[in-house]
């Protein structure tokens, strides 16, 4: 494992996962343990674990657990248990790219075993090379992206894209990270990301843990701060980025990339290559829609009132034409996207 400045939100340890149980947060820093994948799935369900990159991991991880929780002895069984746990780690949530990804990158490895001995050990060790190189991708998409940012910038996030929605140090946080280690001051401004505060509770949260500046807005002040020149460069991750450069990340990621435009204000998204879908068009895309209680309450507080109809997607779509640059760590796509990123694909090969 490496040594990162930053929070290591899953692992695989003593053939458990072990993961930050993240609704608890920022009150508690409390570390749960699970060694069934039905309990993996509904972690993810439920938040526990979050953010594309972390959820990728964390749906590997379950079909590790898969492996040793079979007690068949023969290959084809064993296949056909996985297959069963990965539809059940598949269906937790539909729009992050990444969990189908992690899932689809198990299996096949999965298939080249020849023993159910040999099949756990390669898919075990798959999934924490998975982890392993997710954060080893953060890092290099990290110095890619610092090149794009100043010193003395203010910079704006939405949602958390940080350590505790990958492995370790990030995508879009992780670009924040490497600016300030190429030896450049920056200040972060994070939404608070209603209708359940990943900005407050877990952005906020790790830019303190790890001694960063960071000013905390309700998403209300997005105008605001970016009117008032607040703020000079905004930098969000994503859930799901299509070959045209749409891309798919935490409500409200829209409307923080049009007020920027109306500002001037550069726009990226950081994202590592695995959250690209290079088949499907925006149709094709299921939006994640979550329960109206989210919005109806605050915690366990009612600030609504009963009978009425809520409308609560968990992500929104920002058009390529809002984006200034996609950061990857195989480098920067810049439009027009439908010859960019295909090029980043290549030079990744
Ligand atoms: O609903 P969440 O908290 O899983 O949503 C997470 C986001 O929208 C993140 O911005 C995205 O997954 C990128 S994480 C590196």
């Amino acid at each position: 494992m490496q040594n990162t400045p930053s929070l290591r939100t899953v692992e695989w340890k003593n053939d458990k996962v072990v993961m930050i149980d993240q609704t608890r947060l920022p009150n508690d820093l409390v570390f749960i343990e699970y060694s069934d994948y039905h309990d993996v799935a509904n972690a993810i369900k439920t938040l526990v674990v979050r953010g594309a990159p972390a959820i990728g991991v964390s749906g590997a991880f379950g079909l590790a657990l898969a492996a040793l929780q079979s007690n068949t002895s023969t290959k084809d069984q064993l296949i056909s248990d996985l297959e069963k746990a990965k539809k059940i780690l598949f269906d937790t949530r539909p729009t992050a790219v990444n969990l189908a990804w992690g899932l689809d990158q198990i299996m096949n490895v999965a298939k080249h075993g020849n023993t159910v001995d040999e099949i756990r050990k390669l898919v075990i060790n798959t999934a924490k090379q998975m982890a392993d190189n997710d954060i080893k991708i953060n890092m290099t998409m990290g110095k890619h992206g610092s090149q794009l940012f100043d010193d003395n910038d203010t910079i704006m996030t939405h949602c958390n894209a940080g350590s505790l929605a990958t492995v370790a140090y990030g995508t879009a946080l992780g670009v924040i990270r490497a600016t300030k280690e190429s030896g450049k001051n920056v200040k972060v401004i994070a939404t608070e990301t209603r209708p359940i505060q990943q900005g407050s509770r877990l952005t906020a949260f790790e830019l303190k843990h790890d001694g960063f500046d960071v000013s905390l807005i309700p998403d209300t002040a997005v105008g605001y701060t970016m009117a008032n020149k607040l703020v000079n460069k905004v930098v969000v991750g994503a859930d799901r980025v299509l070959r045209t450069g749409h891309v798919y990340n935490k409500i409200g990621t829209y409307q923080v990339a049009l007020i920027a435009k109306q500002h001037g204000i550069p726009f990226y998204v950081a994202a590592p290559l695995s959250t690209f879908d290079m088949k499907s068009n925006p149709q094709d895309v299921i939006i994640e829609q979550r329960k109206g209680t989210e919005v109806t309450q605050i915690g366990d507080k009612k600030t609504a009132p009963d009978g009425i109809n809520v409308i609560n997607p968990a992500f929104d779509m920002t058009p390529p034409e809002l984006i200034s640059g996609i950061i990857t760590e195989a480098g920067v796509a810049k439009q027009p996207f439908v010859e960019s990123i295909p090029k980043l694909f290549e030079a990744n090969k």
